[in-house]
């Protein structure tokens, strides 16, 4: 008797404090405006996506993270785990700042052959890579305020333990010296450090990641200069059995539609430099909210991207609560060929189909104006529209709540531009640039034609013609947009619609 008396107390309690936690759970992720399918901070500010690695089956999300507030700060490294890319648990802080300063961007690496010396018995290290950002050097005016430095995990990125010989490079005087992306050259058999430093790319080099040689220097007179470049990128994507490299530089401000943006070379690496096959500028997201996008390490040939859904332009004046800003989509990579130009085209991870539901489809439709949601029903939460034809022509598809906001996004035959418009999509007074329609280069001729959306409470990213042009834009309705309305010439043909409703990736 004794024992149950104490039992049923405690059974009783450990149930409360579960269903408790789930409530805080469920309430946590769904505040208005909250991401469903995307990657969010619980509360607090995150801007990019740091140290992205995949190791024995888990994906590591790290993060410019100031859990303290709603407003960039002091930055740590904030860390969420997933096995499928659209899951995501949020786990302890993995890097606070420290007497060499707060945590600045960075990479990630496997060091399977312990060229570090931190795994003791055989362990393989994780390596993080990132800037030391010291804001007192930089208040009394020096130039040398950022240095890249290490971390190492050897219980599968759980701890962090930072480099006691920090920092592993030094700044040789140059303001902006940041965001170390390093990866494995296996033809020299070293590490390659690609470096943002101010109006440039500089490459370097390391046997084991602590002693690093200046390469190269790459883009002072390529590309687009209207900001500061940061946050690099550098690997190799397969185009029919042809290895093309790609240089990513993300760029705040000078995007194509205002404020943040990231471009990308194609070309060749040979372990020392980068030499360009083009003098244009390429963007690999033509939407004004993707920003600091780069790949994750250790995933093989797949090569996965990941940007901040965001632009410094208002990342901190947005109407949300007690979190800032999400992250994209996961997209997978890949080349095409137009002419002698090599574009990458990036899609949504297949893994997002984890989250579909039951979807409805609509077979050749023509019509100048057609109430979709009369047909595939009213959509209650995030989804992804699939659309195809034969021919493309102009078409605006409006998305609209009961509130009559609404976003409109199409295709505009004479100017041969994507567009979104996001002028009337709910809340935008915060800033004076944020109203705005933007618009993306259509880069094939091509027919038949696809375009995939997808639609998340506060988001949307457009992929057309195979992921040649993407685009990303965030809003703030008063409620999620729940019906859709297509309107076009009637000589738009639309062979299949597609409305795949998507769960909550946090239930
Ligand atoms: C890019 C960036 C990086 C820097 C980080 C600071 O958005 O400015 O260059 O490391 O954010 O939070």
């Amino acid at each position: 008797m004794k024992k149950f008396s104490w039992i049923l107390p405690i059974a009783l309690f450990a149930a409360c404090a579960g269903r408790e936690e789930q409530t805080a759970q469920q309430q946590d992720y769904h505040e208005p405006h909250r991401p469903q399918v995307h990657f969010s901070p619980k509360r607090g500010w995150m801007n990019d996506p740091n140290g992205m690695v995949y190791f024995n089956g888990t994906y590591h999300l790290f993060f410019q993270h100031n859990p303290d507030s709603t407003v960039w700060g002091p930055m740590h490294w904030g860390h969420a785990t997933s096995k499928d890319l659209v899951h995501w648990a949020e786990q302890p802080i993995a890097l606070y700042p420290d007497s060499l300063g707060t945590i600045f961007s960075g990479s990630a690496v496997v060091d399977a052959n312990n060229t570090t010396g931190f795994g003791k018995q055989g362990q393989i290290p994780l390596v993080a890579i990132f800037t030391h950002h010291n804001t007192a050097g930089e208040k009394a005016g020096r130039a040398d305020f950022q240095t890249q430095s290490l971390a190492y995990s050897v219980d599968e990125g759980k701890t962090w333990t930072k480099y006691s010989g920090n920092p592993v490079l030094r700044n040789p005087g140059i303001r902006d010296f940041r965001d170390p992306k390093v990866s494995w050259f296996e033809p020299g058999k070293n590490w390659i450090m690609t470096l943002a430093t101010s109006d440039h790319i500089s490459f370097y080099s390391s046997p084991n990641l602590k002693d690093w040689t200046k390469e190269s220097e790459f883009g002072k007179e390529m590309g687009a200069h209207g900001g500061v470049w940061e946050c690099p990128d550098l690997f190799t994507l397969d185009y029919k059995g042809e290895k093309i490299w790609v240089l990513v530089v993300n760029l705040n401000p000078g995007g194509p539609n205002q404020g943040s943006a990231t471009q990308y070379f194609t070309g060749q690496f040979d372990g020392h430099r980068f030499t360009p096959n083009h003098t244009g500028t390429k963007w690999l997201d033509y939407g004004p909210d993707e920003y600091a996008g780069i790949t994750w390490s250790n995933t093989g040939d797949r090569k996965i991207f990941l940007g901040w859904m965001s632009n410094w332009q208002y990342a901190g004046v947005v109407p949300t609560g007690k979190w800032r800003s999400a992250l994209t989509i996961p997209r997978e990579l890949g080349l095409e060929k137009t002419g002698n130009d090599y574009l990458v085209v990036s899609r949504p991870v297949k893994e997002l189909d984890l989250l579909a539901e039951k979807s409805a489809t609509l077979s050749n439709i023509t019509a100048t104006t057609i109430d979709l949601t009369q047909k595939t029903g009213k959509l209650s939460g995030p989804a992804r529209i699939d659309i195809t034809s034969d021919k493309l022509e102009s078409f605006t598809l409006t998305l609209s709540n009961d509130a009559g906001e609404k976003l409109l996004i199409g295709y505009d035959k004479a100017a041969n531009n994507y567009f979104i418009d996001r002028r009337m999509a709910g809340e935008v007074q915060f800033e004076k640039g944020f109203a705005a329609k933007h618009t993306a280069p259509r880069f094939t001729g091509r027919d038949p034609v696809d375009l995939t959306l997808i639609l998340d409470n506060a988001s949307v990213e457009l992929f057309a013609d195979g992921g040649l042009t993407v685009m990303t834009e965030i809003f703030f309705p008063q409620s999620p947009f729940s019906s859709i309305r297509l309107q076009s010439g009637n000589r738009f043909k639309i062979k299949s619609l597609q409305v795949s409703p998507m769960k909550s990736s946090w239930q």
